[in-house]
């Protein structure tokens, strides 16, 4: 096999926040030259002269093993999270890692699911692809456009939050919310708050799902919704902003109740001047 049918490639989108170029550039730099310096390929950016501050950033791996360990490799992970803290970021293509099937609970089954319902699209008889039954090994086989559709901005992001807002334990204060993160692969992880008979161990709903995805090997994400049963909107607290920052740049914060789905909103904007690795 020629070298090159090994290589993978995978292309992303960054929409720069205004005044970042320069950092978005060096950081480019920064990335390739580490891609280079482990051996696992390269990365080239592109910029779109038709809009303004946006990139488009081509990462080639030399073969797929490279890619796998790139995203494992912290330094790198490190570097993504600062792109995603400078840019708006889109997953255009994705020749390195494919979203795995078997990650997705069963609430973000159904948020995929959801905006095929709205169409009429869902062709699903009954619990295809559900916890019991070995199925594949649980793999989703309904493939098809309805799959095709499944890419970062599809997902009824809200309704994945209200779901999860009803596992919430909110024994004390009785205010229930529920989160929804989006992973640049499009996978959907849900969080709950859950409160504590100390109260000051009480966790966030957003900080549950950041660290699960944390926790389950994620580190580059999109958006995120929150929703609470009040008539405005909840947005995330002080030190939800922080983690969020920290961990996922400058998300897309959709916000929403039981009903309605408020304001979106910009990390960057509810955290102006954040504290992060960058200072230390
Ligand atoms: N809470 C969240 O889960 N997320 C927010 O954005 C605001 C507050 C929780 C913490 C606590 O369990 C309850 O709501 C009341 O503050």
């Amino acid at each position: 096999m020629a070298e090159s049918d090994r290589t993978r490639v995978s292309v992303l989108l960054a929409d720069v926040s205004v005044g970042l170029e320069l950092e978005f550039l060096a950081l480019a730099r920064e990335f390739n030259a580490t891609l280079n310096r482990k051996g696992y390929g390269r990365d080239e950016v592109v910029r779109d002269e038709g809009v303004p501050l946006r990139f488009y950033t081509i990462r080639t791996w030399i073969d797929a093993d490279a890619a796998e360990r790139c995203h494992g490799d912290v330094e790198l992970q490190r570097l993504t999270t600062r792109l995603f803290q400078i840019a708006r970021v889109t997953q255009v293509i994705n020749g390195a890692k494919r979203a795995d099937p078997t990650r997705l609970l069963d609430d973000d089954r159904r948020a995929h699911i959801e905006p095929d319902r709205r169409t009429g699209f869902d062709r699903r008889v009954k619990n295809v692809g559900g916890l019991q039954g070995d199925r594949r090994n649980r793999r989703d086989r309904r493939l098809g456009p309805r799959r095709l559709r499944e890419r970062p901005g599809d997902v009824d992001l809200v309704g994945a939050a209200r779901r999860a807002r009803q596992h919430a334990d909110a024994a004390f204060s009785n205010f229930k919310v529920g989160a929804a993160l989006e992973t640049a692969d499009g996978t959907v992880v849900t969080g709950c708050n859950i409160e504590n008979a100390t109260y000051g161990l009480t966790m966030c709903a957003e900080r549950v799902a950041m660290f699960k995805a944390l926790s389950e090997g994620h580190r580059a994400f999109t958006r995120i919704a929150i929703v609470a049963d009040t008539e405005a909107p909840t947005p995330p607290c002080g030190a939800c902003r922080q983690i969020l920052w920290e961990f996922g740049g400058n998300l897309e914060i959709k916000l929403g109740n039981l009903t309605k789905e408020g304001a979106t909103h910009r990390l960057r904007d509810l955290l102006p001047l954040p504290f992060d690795a960058r200072l230390l």
